[in-house]
């Protein structure tokens, strides 16, 4: 395949519109679609805000971050991804609507498209068989926050094609990041570690081992992690996190990976993490703090 010129993403929420952002700046046309108007108002602002304020400080000129605005189109329809090389998926974590999605791409886009998933732990091969192209399905799991963090997990479904693989790599390093390879089973590489961690720190807080800030300093201070288990829970979004210890807990069928019921209930109460403003922590208080 030629040089991927167009690149669409689906989903603008924390992850997409990183990785939009993340394209863009990289010279690459991108569309970028949400089926939610507001989250793909706040995308743009989003992608608009880091270019002009953090892009410009660090490595960029100014010149070259109103550039990588110029290559992004924001779209409230699928359709208009058709031209795109190459398609990474990045909503919700769920496998029914992330395959009802891929089967409506499978007809929208062109026959080379690469279709690949940001999916942070969900069968890639289960997202495939929802497409007419199982070899040109691919995961392709960016860390968050995509425009930062310099690496890039990819995941070969059990009909990925060596061609799929090479091409997916090479975009990986053409935007700066070190390839890692993983098989396609529950968590992948990085979750399979890092979520049964989370979990076990909500265990803490849940049966009273220690306070929240106790938990988050131990590993911090204890074990040299740039975040607390739970600050970093917060940061990612409890609802991502419990739906990547589901799928451990069905796919793996082992009861240690049994979500935390303190999760769960977090969950259920809408306190999904920094971006509802409320998660582990309270970021309303803290960002009134701050103002006053
Ligand atoms: P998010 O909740 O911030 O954004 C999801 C976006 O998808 C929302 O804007 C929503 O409107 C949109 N959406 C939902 N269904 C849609 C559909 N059918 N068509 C078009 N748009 C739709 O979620 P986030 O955190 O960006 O996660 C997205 C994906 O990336 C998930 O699969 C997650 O597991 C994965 N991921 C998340 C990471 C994180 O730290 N949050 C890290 C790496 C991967």
């Amino acid at each position: 395949m030629a040089e991927i010129q167009i690149i669409g993403v689906v989903g603008g929420g924390q992850m997409g519109s990183g990785i939009a952002l993340l394209a863009a700046a990289h010279g690459i046309e991108v569309w970028l679609h949400d089926s939610d108007l507001n989250a793909l108002n706040r995308a743009h602002n989003y992608i608009s805000d880091f270019i002009q304020n953090i892009v410009p400080k660090g490595h960029r000129s100014q010149a070259a971050g109103s550039d990588a605005l110029k290559h992004l189109h924001c779209t409230s329809n699928l359709e208009d991804l058709h031209p795109a090389d190459v398609i990474i998926e990045a909503i919700i974590e769920s496998e029914d609507v992330k395959r009802k999605l891929f089967s409506e791409l499978d007809k929208i886009a062109k026959a080379s498209t690469i279709l690949a998933s940001n999916t942070s732990s969900i069968s890639i091969t289960r997202l495939a068989s929802a497409t007419n192209r199982p070899e040109q399905v691919i995961g392709m799991h960016f860390m968050n926050p995509p425009p930062i963090m310099k690496l890039i997990e990819i995941v070969r479904g059990a009909e990925t094609s060596d061609e799929t693989f090479s091409v997916t790599k090479a975009l990986a390093e053409r935007f700066g990041k070190t390839v890692i390879c993983s098989q396609d089973y529950p968590g992948f590489i990085v979750n399979r570690i890092l979520m049964p961690m989370i979990n076990e720190a909500f265990y803490a807080l849940y049966t009273a081992v220690a306070s929240k800030e106790d938990i988050d300093t131990g590993m911090k201070l204890g074990t040299k992690h740039p975040m607390g288990p739970l600050e970093l829970a917060d940061f990612i979004g409890l609802d991502v996190c419990l739906s990547i210890m589901k799928i451990l807990h069905n796919g793996l069928g082992d009861s240690r990976y049994a979500p935390c019921p303190l999760l769960v209930q977090y969950v259920d109460a809408g306190r999904l993490g920094r971006k509802r403003g409320t998660g582990v922590y309270n970021y309303r208080k803290k960002a009134e703090e701050t103002k006053a």
